[in-house]
């Protein structure tokens, strides 16, 4: 039994999605189990990028290079690697994966996830992936809460898919996956809020004025700490994300990496009629200079994007 239905998977990708399926379902089984399938919480490294690892980004990063053996993908990077490892000399795709998004939330049994991004493997192993966000040819994240889920796209709109926890398959669920144009909640993390720029503040402040202020609505707060939810969310019922640079050292880019966060969440949020952009330019107009570069990100609901990049204006 195939672990994702195929229907409506390019053919020549089918393999890569069935082992990121496969892996995805078996990840699955293991946050289910929590403490009862050992510390998957536990700190247990450093890696290229300065976060702590946790055992099950390690195990996760282990279960998805192993499983992408022999699908076609020629370069493999991850969030949890150093640099680019090449699988397969004869496969034609370059994939990177963020193996385990939202690693503060394992122990506390939130949504986490698993985000991914490919590209033709045209260049050396590195140069892969520096390439205009633009030619990606399929994005996608998994996200392990109350339902395991994958969304994805092959440049064809967004597609949602759900894990079936009795046949252990992804079943179809929408094929057009679109994002409300206007919203009503917006995500931030307000501990930063004495190192932002002058634009993010007002947008901000705006937002907490509601009714009583030039934006004449209320807006909902929301703040996960898993990307993959924070999209998931976004994608489902609108609303906005703003993880921008700020005045503290080293994230002068934010927080999120460009080519296995950021590049695939503007790609899936933009193939479902939202938009993504740095604060002001489209991410998929922009190239990553490095593997695990940082980019400021802003996405959602397109007027409410529309309206972060008037305030930098
Ligand atoms: P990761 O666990 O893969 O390192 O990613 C964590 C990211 C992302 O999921 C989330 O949006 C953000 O970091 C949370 O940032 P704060 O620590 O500022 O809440
Ligand atoms: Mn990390
Ligand atoms: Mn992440
Ligand atoms: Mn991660």
């Amino acid at each position: 039994m195939p672990a994702i239905d195929p229907s409506h998977i390019p053919a020549n990708l089918r393999p890569v999605m069935e082992a990121m399926c496969a892996t995805g379902a078996q990840l699955s089984r293991v946050i289910a189990r929590g403490p009862l399938a050992g510390k998957l919480g536990a700190g247990v490294g450093e890696n290229s990028d300065g976060d702590q690892q946790k055992a099950l980004d390690v195990m996760a990063d282990e279960m998805f290079e192993a499983a992408l053996k022999g699908t076609g993908v020629k370069y493999y990077a991850s969030e949890e690697q150093e640099s680019v490892l090449t699988l397969d000399g004869d496969g034609t795709y370059a994939l990177a994966t963020d193996p385990l998004d939202g690693s503060s939330n394992i122990d506390v049994n939130v949504t986490i996830g698993t985000i991914f991004s490919v590209f033709a493997a045209t260049g050396d192993a590195e140069s892969s992936f520096l390439r205009p966000a633009s030619e990606q040819i399929c994005a996608g994240y998994i996200a392990y809460g109350p339902q395991t889920l994958l969304a994805v796209t092959f440049g064809a709109g967004t597609q949602l898919y759900v894990l079936d926890p009795d046949s252990g398959a992804f079943v179809l669920a929408e094929e057009k996956m679109a994002l409300p144009v206007a919203a009503k909640e917006f995500s931030i993390n307000s501990s930063n809020r004495r190192h932002w720029t002058g634009p993010v503040l007002a947008y901000v402040e705006e937002n907490e004025a509601g009714k009583d202020g030039a934006k004449g609505k209320d807006m909902n707060f929301r703040w996960v700490g898993s990307l993959v939810a924070e999209t998931h969310r976004i994608l489902t019922r609108g609303g906005t994300f703003l993880y921008p640079s700020d005045g503290r050292p080293k994230y002068e880019n934010g927080r999120l990496r460009m080519v296995y966060e950021v590049a695939p969440m503007a790609f899936l949020v933009e193939q479902a009629g939202g938009k993504a952009t740095d604060g002001v330019r489209p991410i998929l107009s922009l190239t990553a200079g490095e593997l695990h570069e940082r980019r400021p990100f802003v996405f959602g609901s397109a007027e409410e994007v529309d309206r972060i990049a008037d305030l930098h204006g």
